[in-house]
């Protein structure tokens, strides 16, 4: 969480780091904060709440003909989302200026020393110990500064160091929160928590490794290590998205233009990955081979939110086809439970980010513990995928909305191909089944292309009865149970309306004691094998009078005499249907969010990337 972002070049400075915040303020926005060098001083602008409020106090000074500066969007952890603790936070002298995404864990010892030192703080941050610590260590040498200063830090940091002694520098220094370096013969060299923040400006992107120390002057950029004092060879990546990816393109909200590039998503995720010839799936950087899965006996999907989600659908997935049993697990609760875990054992990570704090722990406690890594993921080069022994890449684009869609679409496609993939190498299934169900994993992008329209419109006209309730609940069965989580997740994140997620035969076991004419129910009752079981579920809930909304099969008539408010669904193969229920979900929570007034692509207290525990 938080944004940073930083500059040294030949473009004037203001334009570029208020740009690259603009695409990184997903990240957390309830304050920003910029510094340039003008006549050898440092001139800081900050604000509370979002990114524009900063730039209506900047103003003018968007053409100041300055360099070299930094820029950070803020996701508050300690003191509140004000201007005083806006980054960036300066030393006593107002010559040196620290931004940081992280969290400082020993900041309350280190700011009770400094302040005995007569350093004088003037926010509640943990961030401004760190501009206080190497103002402590500084003569005339800044990095020897930066690095005694790090060597004293508990916690995550990357963090970005401007000082008037250096004018035209900038230092950095990563350990557990995300830092890439973009570079530009022609425009200079770039500094960011993410790739988006790069795009408009250069797809050459070079990704920092923990206790690695990047310094950056218009013309190099060169990165070392902090333990060696050494200069690292550092891989530069290309990148190929691009910035227009990360543009609204004609629609009112991200959320919603990412809700219609699913269809893409899917396609571009099973592309080149399964031959529709011979059903073969080939995932090569999964670096699995067939001795290697016959000898897996238990998979561990660790992952946090709609990741977690798209974790409980492969687990029906992967039980069905490859006969090997899933513990599914919340990230924060794997990292302390007793794990027992193997060389036979397979962790896989889900993360869109490749950056969730407490999926990376995960990841890294099931490493030393013999487990081989697997991760799926949408940003190529984060820390999960070089963690990882091997990485199946979603391809879902950049995703701004906060509210995750084409990303859990996208890594649900994966986790299909690679069920099959294991199935194939386990000889569980044959070929010819495996073409069968690649075929309708494909088909299921043309589908949803086609349909989508026509359920923004229904749900746009069946939300007027529903959108100003308080509570909604969410029920589903067997492989839609977790679609049913994900609706009320969507749902409740983006609207503030109250919302949970059912298994719709654990409604008698509590909560039906919620039911009466005041509470919405959305059940997704596809015409699976438990179809029955469902439809009995939602009579249940409608002797109780709870209002239904059903998302079921074409053609499925029955469901009308239950309620007026039903959505129906091309019927498809019984294991897609968690990728085409999902979407009206989706709809229904944006529509409603919209309809509401609500900050649908920020909203309230969250950010996209959760860095922290
Ligand atoms: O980047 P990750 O997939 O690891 O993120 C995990 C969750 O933070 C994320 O899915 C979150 O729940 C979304 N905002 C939900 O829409």
């Amino acid at each position: 969480m938080c944004g940073i972002v930083g500059y040294c070049g030949p473009k004037r400075v203001v334009p570029v780091v208020l740009e690259g915040l603009r695409r990184l303020e997903y990240r957390g926005y309830d304050s920003a904060g910029i510094v340039y060098v003008k006549d050898g001083k440092l001139v800081k602008h900050r604000s509370e709440g979002k990114l524009a409020r900063l730039e209506a106090i900047i103003g003018d000074a968007i053409i100041e003909p300055s360099h070299t500066g930094l820029g950070h969007t803020r996701w508050a952890t300690h003191g509140a989302p004000t201007t005083e603790n806006a980054h960036p936070h300066s030393d006593c002298t107002g010559n040196l200026v620290v931004i940081h995404n992280g969290i400082i864990e020993n900041y309350h010892s280190l700011r009770e020393e400094l302040k005995a030192k007569g350093h004088v703080f003037s926010s509640e941050t943990d961030t401004e110990v760190l501009a206080h610590l190497i103002e402590d260590y500084l003569e005339d040498d800044l990095v020897s500064a930066i690095k005694n200063a790090v060597s004293r830090i508990e916690g995550s940091y990357a963090i970005g160091v401007l000082w008037t002694g250096m004018p035209d520098t900038l230092v950095a220094v990563r350990n557990q929160s995300p830092l890439v370096l973009g570079v530009s013969e022609e425009d200079g060299n770039f500094l960011a928590s993410d790739i988006p923040a790069l795009l408009p400006f250069t797809k050459e992107v070079i990704f920092l490794d923990d206790m690695e120390l990047a310094i950056l002057t218009a013309e190099e950029a060169k990165v070392f290590s902090l333990s060696t004092g050494e200069e690292l060879k550092k891989t530069v990546t290309t990148i190929d998205w691009n910035a227009a990816m990360a543009e609204k393109a004609g629609f009112k909200h991200f959320m919603l233009k990412e809700i219609f590039e699913q269809p893409q998503a899917i396609t571009n995720t099973v592309s080149g990955r399964i031959n529709l010839e011979t059903g073969e799936v080939s995932l090569p950087e999964v670096g699995l081979d067939e001795e290697e899965v016959q000898k897996i006996d238990r998979i561990f999907l660790v992952a946090c939110g709609t990741s977690w989600h798209a974790a409980l659908v492969a687990k029906y997935w992967i039980e069905k086809f490859t006969g090997i049993p899933v513990d599914v697990d919340i990230a924060s609760e794997f990292r302390y439970r007793h794990l027992i875990i193997n060389e036979r054992v397979l962790t896989i990570s889900i993360s869109q980010s490749g950056e969730t704090a407490d999926t990376l722990a995960g990841i890294r406690i099931a490493k030393k513990l013999g487990s081989k890594i697997i991760t799926i993921c949408n940003v190529v080069g984060s820390t999960m995928t070089r963690e990882a022994h091997g990485t199946v890449y979603t391809h879902a684009g950049p995703e701004i909305g906060v509210a995750s869609t084409k990303a859990f679409i996208s890594q649900l496609s994966a986790l299909f191909l690679l069920t099959l993939f294991i199935a194939q190498q386990k000889k569980m299934i044959s070929l010819a089944e495996s073409n069968e169900r690649g075929k309708e994993l494909i088909d299921i992008a043309g589908i949803i292309e086609r349909e989508l329209p026509r359920i923004q419109k229904e749900v746009q006209s069946l939300i007027e009865g529903f959108y100003d309730c308080r509570d909604f609940l969410f029920v589903g069965r067997g492989v839609n149970f977790p679609i049913a989580l994900e609706g009320a997740l969507k749902l409740k994140e983006i609207s503030y309306i109250h919302a949970e997620g059912y298994a719709s035969g654990e409604l008698k076991h509590g909560p039906i004691a919620l039911i009466d004419k005041d509470m919405p129910v959305l059940a997704l009752v596809p015409q699976d094998h438990v179809y029955q079981k469902s439809i009995s579920n939602v009579e249940e809930i409608k002797a109780r009078l709870g209002r239904i909304i059903l998302i079921g099969t074409e053609g499925d008539e029955h469901l009308k005499n239950i309620t007026d408010d039903v959505i129906y669904l091309p019927k498809v193969s019984e294991m897609m249907n968690p990728i085409l229920y999902t979407i009206p979900a989706q709809i229904l929570a944006y529509e409603i969010a919209n309809r509401r007034g609500c900050d649908v692509d920020q909203p309230r207290n969250l950010a996209k990337s959760v860095t922290v525990e």
